[in-house]
């Protein structure tokens, strides 16, 4: 399938003040506006790229050297991880954190009104992999109002269920690592991906000062990420018990290759997630959807 171009595109789902599409960073970008509020979100990988909250600035942290169109996944944003989290769960020949996050996406549908811009996607064909063996509908359904609302469903479509693990996985966008606190998580067990096996729990805050790797289980409350700066990031969720927090820190960073210089100290990733103990078991014909809503709201 081709993509269709942006003038296609424009005539079909653009609305004046509301949505049109252009070319960033070498690949196709949908450019949502309402209230005051932006988000940039590239159809590939249906990553959305930034979101500028009304009042409040940018919110997520994208990597200055990120391109699109170059065959690996763009740092930064939101991208989505979907069929798994994490290394392939049978420890098969597939990408981390499945394969739908370069893959090209079309444009559903497209609307706005008065409670926000509305923007459908869908990955461009079946999402199908050769170490997946199943069939699913997939979708991700972003939301631009008060919040960003960003719905990612997958629908079972096979003859036999499947296991199901996945993340929005936003990088947020914070002045200074060190000022940083993400609240909301104190108690709530996790495990240490940088100590295998190991799960643990803090009474306090979660503060970076080296790398963290978390993934966080049975999450009930919303998450808030403070950085000394007059707002914070507010996370929620629905279809979710669980949430990555993560920053590679220098020498992480360093390996990746793709952060820039420093780019460690301006992010800190809080990743909406069905991971670690939570796998949806989807059965045929049965529907899953992950939502996250992010807003930025003053102190
Ligand atoms: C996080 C994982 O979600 O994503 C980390 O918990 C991983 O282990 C990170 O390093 C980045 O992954 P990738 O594949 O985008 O480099």
């Amino acid at each position: 399938m081709t993509l269709e171009p942006i003038a296609e595109l424009q005539a079909r789902f653009g609305q004046q003040g509301a949505i049109s599409f252009a070319e960033r960073l070498g690949g196709l970008v949908a450019l949502l506006d309402w209230g005051g509020a932006q988000s940039v979100v590239a159809l590939q990988g249906a990553q959305v790229l930034s979101y500028e909250a009304a009042g409040y600035g940018e919110v997520l942290w994208l990597s200055p050297e990120a391109r699109l169109g170059t065959g690996k996944a763009v740092r930064g944003g939101i991208p989505i991880c979907w069929p798994w989290f994490g290394p392939h769960p049978q420890g098969g020949d597939g990408p981390a954190h499945g394969f739908v996050r370069t893959r090209p996406w079309r444009v559903v549908s497209a609307h706005a009104d008065e409670n926000g811009t509305r923007l459908t996607l869908a990955p461009d064909g079946p999402p199908a992999h050769p170490a997946w063996p199943h069939t699913a509908e997939l979708s991700l359904e972003i939301v631009l109002g008060t919040s960003l609302t960003l719905s990612l469903s997958t629908r079972n479509t096979g003859a036999s269920p499947f296991a199901l693990t996945q993340a929005l996985h936003s990088y947020f966008l914070v002045q200074d690592i060190s000022a940083a606190e993400v609240d909301g998580l104190q108690h709530v067990v996790f495990i240490d991906q940088l100590d295998p096996g190991a799960l643990k729990s803090e009474s306090g805050l979660v503060r970076i000062a080296g790398e963290v790797d978390r993934i966080y289980q049975d999450v009930i409350r919303p998450i808030t990420i403070i950085d000394g700066s007059d707002r914070r990031i507010v996370i929620q969720s629905h279809g979710s018990a669980s949430a990555v927090v993560w920053n590679p820190w220098i020498e992480k960073a360093a390996r990746l290759g793709d952060m820039g210089e420093g780019g460690y100290r301006r992010l800190v990733c809080v990743e909406t997630a069905n991971a670690g103990a939570d796998v949806i078991t989807l059965a045929p014909g049965a529907r899953h959807t992950l939502t996250a809503i992010i807003a930025a709201l003053g102190r």
